[in-house]
């Protein structure tokens, strides 16, 4: 099942027009940075996206931070484009870990977000951000972004299991480049084409079906009905009936699934 959320839409215009929703009072601000992409994205109190900028990474690996004064510098780029669109200085800053991260990587997560010049005012775990946006209490959220495929489990709005699994996006991207004989920037490319999905997705299904029986185990022997998939990389058509028909239980995707932790991250940015 695919949900067409109107605030992830309306977020994507935003950022794919360099454009600001009016606004006034205090706004919130998230940072994540990904394996894939690093997004800010600005909300104001009542959660109504306001602005965004994303770039594409190189700088982050599953998680932890591999180059740090070039993400910095990307975090700061994006923070004073942003600024820029919305005509006011942002302050304070959420922003987010994958499930399962060690601690001295939060530390260098959120070194970066200051080291660009916002306060970090919270911490968040990913599958926390993206549950705030699809507004659930209960069910499993999988993440699954370019480097790792985070699981985490929902039981009364509380996340009672996660689980970080190297597996995403690079790997479908990997299996295109051997079987086209290409390189793996062309095989991105071709991956990303939304004209090119009926025609690629055959050659990748074995990964998803992979993901999905990944998944299926953390699963076992947890009280969950519905799984919402999210991340770039279930962005093909058939991505969640694959994961529906593997596990057998209903899975929902969402319109823009790149965007749903990054605006989630936005709306958890209060004082903890
Ligand atoms: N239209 C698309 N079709 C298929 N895959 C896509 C599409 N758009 C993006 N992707 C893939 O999604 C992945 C990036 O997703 P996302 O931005 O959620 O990851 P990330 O948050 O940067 O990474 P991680 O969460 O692993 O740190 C990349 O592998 C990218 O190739
Ligand atoms: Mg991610």
């Amino acid at each position: 099942m695919l949900i067409n959320s109107d605030i992830l839409t309306e977020f994507s215009n935003l950022i794919a027009e360099n454009k600001s929703n009016s606004f006034e009072g205090e706004l919130k601000t998230g940072v994540d940075l990904g394996t894939a992409n690093i997004v800010v994205s600005v909300v104001d109190a009542n959660n109504n996206p306001i602005a965004g900028a994303t770039y594409p990474s190189t700088v982050v690996k599953d998680g932890i931070v591999v180059d740090f004064v070039g993400a910095i510098n990307i975090v700061k780029n994006l923070k004073a484009k942003v600024e820029e669109i919305i005509g006011r200085e942002l302050l304070t800053a959420a922003t987010a870990i994958p499930p399962g991260i060690i601690s001295g990587n939060v530390k260098c997560i959120s070194n970066v977000v200051e080291a660009a010049g916002f306060e970090v005012i919270n911490v968040v775990d990913e599958p926390t951000a993206a549950a705030r946006v699809i507004d659930i209490k209960d069910g499993a959220v999988v993440d699954v972004g370019g480097g790792t495929t985070g699981i985490s489990i929902l039981k009364d709005g509380q996340v009672i299991f996660t689980a970080d699994e190297a597996t995403g996006g690079t790997h479908m991207t990997l299996v295109l480049a051997g079987y086209y004989g290409i390189s793996i920037r062309e095989a991105e490319e071709l991956k990303k084409d939304p004209k090119k999905d009926k025609d690629i997705f055959p050659i990748i299904k074995p990964v998803v079906q992979k993901m999905a029986s990944i998944v299926k185990r953390y699963l076992n022997g947890y009280d969950v009905s519905e799984i919402y998939v999210v991340g770039g990389a279930s962005s093909f058509e058939e991505f969640n009936d694959v994961f529906e028909k593997e596990i057998g239980i209903k899975t929902i995707k969402f319109n823009e699934p790149l965007l749903v932790t990054p605006l989630g991250i936005a709306m958890n940015c209060n004082r903890g």
